[in-house]
């Protein structure tokens, strides 16, 4: 099995030091999660391409870009272009899936899918053949900071379940991760970790990543 990845959130940095805040994850994390809100899709706003743009000059850290937002085709190229090496959207959002994703791909980047926790991961058993990752949220998507929702870890396993014996696609987990609920979704089958709140409310980030790899320690 490969190693658990970790994708501290910048949502819950201080961006009044951004560039700082990622440099005390940089040597620790696999990735860097970057939450792009509308406003529209969820209710709340947070940044665009010119930030992904400024953070990619900040880290060498691949940048998964998590798209929060209604009609993502129309954004795709800017981000890949700001320097995203991962872009997710959410299936809610995208009613015609297999052609935004056949977008991202061709941008180069690594296309992943992200489902709401109402969503079953039954509704992606035609798109999984053509995506990297699936972004399964553990909690409702708007904010850093909610509790965990358990049943996202039916839901991983299930979605396990349905790739079988394949590598593809990795199982990303976003929303409530601390040490505890990291070990029972790495048990259900999940690839990467985003922490926000646990990593950059923190004292020390890059210590609170540790934490978390001893936590899914085999
Ligand atoms: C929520 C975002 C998450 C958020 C996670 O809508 O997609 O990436 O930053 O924050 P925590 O880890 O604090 O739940
Ligand atoms: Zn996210």
């Amino acid at each position: 099995m490969a190693p658990v990845r970790i994708a501290p959130s910048i949502l819950s940095a201080d961006f009044t030091r951004l560039a700082d805040a990622i440099g005390t994850v940089s040597s620790a994390a696999d990735l860097l999660h970057v939450d792009v809100m509308d406003g529209r899709f969820v209710p709340n706003i947070t940044l665009g391409p010119l930030i992904v743009e400024a953070v990619r000059r900040t880290t060498d850290l691949p940048i998964d870009v998590h798209m929060m937002i209604v009609e993502p085709d129309r954004y795709v190229a800017d981000f890949r272009k700001a320097g995203a090496d991962m872009i997710s959207v959410h299936v809610e959002a995208c009613p015609h899936l297999q052609r935004t994703i056949e977008q991202i791909r061709e941008t180069g980047a690594l296309a992943g899918v992200a489902i709401n926790p109402a969503t079953p991961v039954e509704m992606l058993i035609d798109i999984l053949p053509d995506v990297d990752y699936v972004l399964v949220m553990s909690v409702n998507p708007g904010f850093g900071g909610q509790t965990f929702w358990p049943r996202a870890v039916d839901k991983i396993r299930r979605l396990a379940a349905l790739r079988g014996e394949r590598e593809r696609p990795l199982i990303e987990v976003d929303g409530g991760i601390n040490q505890a609920t990291a070990a029972s979704v790495i048990e259900a089958g999940a690839d990467i970790l985003v922490a926000g709140s646990f990593v950059f409310g923190a004292e020390n980030p890059s210590a609170q990543i540790e934490i978390l790899r001893q936590a899914v320690a085999p």
